[in-house]
């Protein structure tokens, strides 16, 4: 196995290089790939920049050139109901691209020539990712996040919760956009802007994915200003201690 490890932003890799043992650097396509062992898998790490054309480019690159088997994307996202909390993690099970709409040639929210609107993520890594998830929860999270970033976000008892993301060339950042995204996607967990493209890339690849993101807003008018503050003091925590909980638990059990 080689896993391929994708985020959007700096703060929502940090550590992950620091923690790899023997790293090596290359470049390729404007972007640092970080090779080397995490926790005794061989990784690759990389930021993909924002939005759905970075995220596919990324996930291509490292299959093409870099050779990984598997990819996880970890991150933040914006909450897709209002039974998900600032600090909840959600990891999908399905996403879709939201702002595909090539009608009236093809159905709303259909990548033209696939016949879908929903691309399934890799349901092994899928339990992988929820019991990392989990196991940060109940072992991590106390000691991992500072009590007074607690206290700011209101993190209490965060919960996990698996199913639809929604992404989007779009930050949604208006009451009525994320209620009419909701309820154009019944189930909806989340929205943010690259998962749903590295699934497509997985999908037409053939390769094993996973998506899993830490809810740093709630896609409203207050979105922008909590999502700076939740990236810069609290994403990089669960980001790190969640891919650590995954490859540990990989060693443990180890992914077909
Ligand atoms: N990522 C984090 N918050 C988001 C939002 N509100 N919209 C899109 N992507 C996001």
């Amino acid at each position: 196995m080689r896993l391929g490890i994708i985020s959007a932003l700096h703060e929502e890799q940090q550590g992950l290089v620091e923690a790899m043992e023997r790293p090596y650097k290359l470049m390729h396509g404007m972007r640092e790939y970080f090779l080397g062992q995490l926790w005794e898998i061989d990784a690759v790490c990389v930021l993909s920049r924002i939005g759905k054309v970075a995220a596919a480019m990324t996930a291509t690159t490292l299959v093409e050139k870099f050779g990984v088997t598997h990819i996880l994307f970890t991150g933040v996202a914006g909450a897709g109901a209002p039974s998900i909390r600032v600090g909840d993690i959600v990891v999908a099970e399905s996403l879709v691209q939201h702002d595909m709409d090539a009608r009236p040639l093809f159905p709303r929210f259909e990548v033209p020539l696939t016949g879908l609107t929903h691309f399934s993520s890799d349901r092994h890594m899928g339990l992988q990712l929820a019991d990392a998830a989990q196991r940060f929860l109940a072992q991590d999270f106390a000691a991992a996040i500072d009590p007074q970033e607690r206290a700011v976000f209101a993190l209490s008892g965060p919960r996990l919760h698996r199913g639809l993301v929604a992404s989007a060339d779009e930050f949604v950042s208006g009451r009525e956009r994320i209620q009419a995204l909701g309820e154009a996607f019944p189930g909806l967990l989340a929205v943010e802007m690259e998962g749903a493209a590295v699934a497509q890339v997985c999908f037409e690849l053939g390769i094993p994915f996973g998506v899993i993101r830490t809810i740093s807003d709630n896609a409203n008018e207050n979105a922008a200003t909590d999502f700076m503050r939740f990236v810069k003091s609290v994403a990089s925590r669960y980001a790190f201690h969640i891919v650590r909980q995954f490859c540990l638990g990989i060693n443990a059990s180890s992914l077909p």
